[in-house]
């Protein structure tokens, strides 16, 4: 700016300042007059510099909302065009569940796969609509299915169309076979990541638009630069820019210490583990069907830090007399991997470890007397680090905690998986909510204040971090 410019802009006479300021905001509404006031060179073009960005990130932001609705608009509609048609899982739980298992018989049979075997669609809408008229019009195929299936009728159901039989029929066949452990939990975070998308969408689109602003803001700025008459720096590539080298090792850093870090506490952790065992021994079999107590086997969790695995002389209390899995008609042994497991089979391979004879009723001896047992190698699911101290009885007999809010429903399990994840915020979280047996134990007759406090009415509970639970050295060594 000249000194004469800068002499005019002091001195100008207040209408001339309130005239420009209406031209201004006219100016800020359009596009293009920015070059016309930079010729004029006015003080506060740069002010206006920043108007226009704004402007332009107004309308971009016009833009991508527009985007954005019409987008929304047809996740909306699509989202009703899909509730509107007949959802087939939740026909099925409602109505057929009770007797149909898509893979398995149950009441009646497996429902997969059904409408490639009966004669006709046709014949399916009339079955399921009443089962009984179609026997008893004497169709062969429903009175075979009827008397192999015990002459069970099923329920009618007329109230059912042919699209929301067609989309039962269309779940039944989808429904795939599940496996527990790690494989079923990562195919159930592949679904929960539905939707997911949308977040680096977002991600990426915000990026775009602050690449585009900032090149808008460049470009007017060398505009300016121009017009004003001084020349701008040279340009410094971005990988060469300090500042932006340095953010970015910041950023490197950060993430790459984050990630050191998690893996690092990540390691060794091992939750939904589930190896494969020398004999497959099924808890189902024994704790929930047979209902034989946990402690009977694992008798050091009332008693000690370990709650113990049993020794082969353990299960042969029971199994000189047991040669044989019967159970096989109402619990079949299956793997994970959908193998099936002779019973019987495995019970021989306890003997083998045993040493027993099954035939002479007697342990095989070598010529010097002793039984010819090896011992069964249980590949150990569970496994704290080191620098952690856990007690069994400490938590089974004092702190009365069912086994299965740590390991899960364990008596509903072929194979054992590790249910909990054994982390550190695991133990503690316990420990902050969980009640001591405070009142009845003797162990607790030191904590008087707690005593007073809760005759009082001061407090409902005592919780394992009100008597230390949270202190490190009570967990580590
Ligand atoms: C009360 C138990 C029961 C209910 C509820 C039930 N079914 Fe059945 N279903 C059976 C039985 C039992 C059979 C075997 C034939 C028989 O004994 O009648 C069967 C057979 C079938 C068959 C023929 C299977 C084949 O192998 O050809 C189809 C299809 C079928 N059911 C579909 C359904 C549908 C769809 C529903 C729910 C809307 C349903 N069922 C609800 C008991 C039931
Ligand atoms: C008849 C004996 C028997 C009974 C009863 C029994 N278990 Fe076991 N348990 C075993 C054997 C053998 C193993 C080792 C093989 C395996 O992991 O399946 C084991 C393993 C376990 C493991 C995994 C140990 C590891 O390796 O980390 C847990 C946890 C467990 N049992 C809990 C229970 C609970 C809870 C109950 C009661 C609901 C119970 N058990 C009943 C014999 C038994
Ligand atoms: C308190 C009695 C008892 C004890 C102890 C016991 N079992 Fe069993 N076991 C049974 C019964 C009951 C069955 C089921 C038999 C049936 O259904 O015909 C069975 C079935 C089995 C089977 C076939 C089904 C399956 O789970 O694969 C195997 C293998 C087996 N036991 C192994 C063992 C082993 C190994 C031990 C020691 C860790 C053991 N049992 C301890 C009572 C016992
Ligand atoms: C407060 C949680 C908790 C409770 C309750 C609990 N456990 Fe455990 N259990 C663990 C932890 C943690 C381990 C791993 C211990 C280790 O690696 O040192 C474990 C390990 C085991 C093991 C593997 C062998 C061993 O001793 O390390 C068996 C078997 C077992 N538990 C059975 C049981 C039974 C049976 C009960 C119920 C009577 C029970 N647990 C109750 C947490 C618990
Ligand atoms: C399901 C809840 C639960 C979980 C999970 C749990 N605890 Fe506990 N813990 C308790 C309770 C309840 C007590 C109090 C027992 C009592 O009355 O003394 C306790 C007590 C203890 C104590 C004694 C505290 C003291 O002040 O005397 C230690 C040590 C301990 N737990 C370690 C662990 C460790 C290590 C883990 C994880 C591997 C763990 N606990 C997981 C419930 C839990
Ligand atoms: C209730 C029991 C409990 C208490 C109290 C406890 N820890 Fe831990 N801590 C654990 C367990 C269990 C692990 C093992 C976690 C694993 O395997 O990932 C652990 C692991 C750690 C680790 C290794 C990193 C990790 O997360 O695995 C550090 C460090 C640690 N604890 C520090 C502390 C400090 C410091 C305190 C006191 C403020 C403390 N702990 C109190 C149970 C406890």
């Amino acid at each position: 700016m000249t000194n004469q410019q800068k002499k005019y802009i002091k001195n100008r006479p207040k209408a001339l300042l309130l005239l420009r300021n209406v031209f201004l905001k006219m100016c800020i509404k359009s596009q293009f007059c920015i070059v016309l006031l930079l010729r004029f060179r006015l003080k506060g073009t740069l002010i206006l510099i920043l108007f226009q960005v704004l402007d332009n990130m107004m309308l971009l932001i016009q833009k991508i909302a527009k985007r954005a609705l019409t987008l929304i608009a047809i996740l909306f509609f699509s989202h009703f065009a899909a509730v509107a048609a007949p959802d087939g899982q939740a026909i099925f739980k409602a109505n057929c569940a009770s007797c149909h298992n898509p893979l398995k018989d149950a009441t009646g049979p497996a429902l997969q796969g059904v409408d490639t075997r009966v004669p006709s669609k046709e014949w399916l809408y009339k079955w399921v609509k009443n089962s009984s008229s179609v026997i008893a019009s004497g169709d062969k195929y429903a009175n075979d299915l009827y008397n192999k299936w015990g002459k069970t009728a099923m329920t009618a159901f007329p109230n059912l169309s042919n699209e929301e039989i067609d989309a039962v029929v269309t779940y039944v066949n989808s429904v795939k076979p599940v496996t527990k452990g790690p494989e079923g939990i990562s195919a159930s975070s592949d679904s929960k990541e539905d939707g997911g998308w949308l977040y680096p969408l977002i991600t990426l689109s915000l990026l775009g638009l602050a690449i585009i602003l900032w090149r808008v803001n460049k470009s007017l700025r060398r505009v300016a630069a121009a017009n004003m008459g001084t020349t701008t720096k040279k340009e410094i590539p971005f990988y060469r820019h300090k500042v932006l080298i340095a953010i970015a090792a910041i950023i490197v850093f950060i993430g790459a210490g984050f990630f050191i870090v998690n893996g690092g506490i990540q390691m060794g952790r091992q939750q939904n583990y589930k190896p494969e065992q020398p004999i497959f021994y099924s808890h189902k079999v024994h704790a929930g069907i047979n209902q034989i107590n946990c402690l009977y086997c694992h008798s050091g969790a009332e008693k000690s830090r370990q709650a113990m695995v049993p020794s082969a002389n353990v299960c042969m209390n029971c199994h000189k007399g047991i040669k044989e899995y019967t159970g096989a008609a109402d619990h079949p042994l299956v793997t994970a991997e959908g193998i099936k497991v002779d019973g019987t089979a495995e019970i021989q391979k306890l003997y083998d470890y045993a040493g027993w004879d099954p035939e002479k009723k007697e342990y095989k001896r070598d010529a010097a007397g002793n039984i010819l047992a090896k011992p069964i190698e249980w590949v150990k699911i569970h496994n704290l680090p080191d620098h952690v101290y856990f007690n069994h009885s400490q938590h089974v007999a004092v702190g009365q905690i069912q086994c299965q809010r740590c390991h899960g429903p364990i008596e509903e399990m072929d194979e054992v998986y590790q249910f909990s994840p054994l982390s550190m915020g695991w133990c503690v979280n316990c420990h902050r909510q969980t009640n001591v047996q405070f009142e009845s134990n003797n162990y607790y007759s030191l904590y008087k204040k707690y005593h007073a406090e809760l005759k009082e009415g001061k407090r409902t509970g005592v919780t394992v971090e009100d008597i230390g639970g949270l202190e490190c050295q009570k967990c580590h060594y």
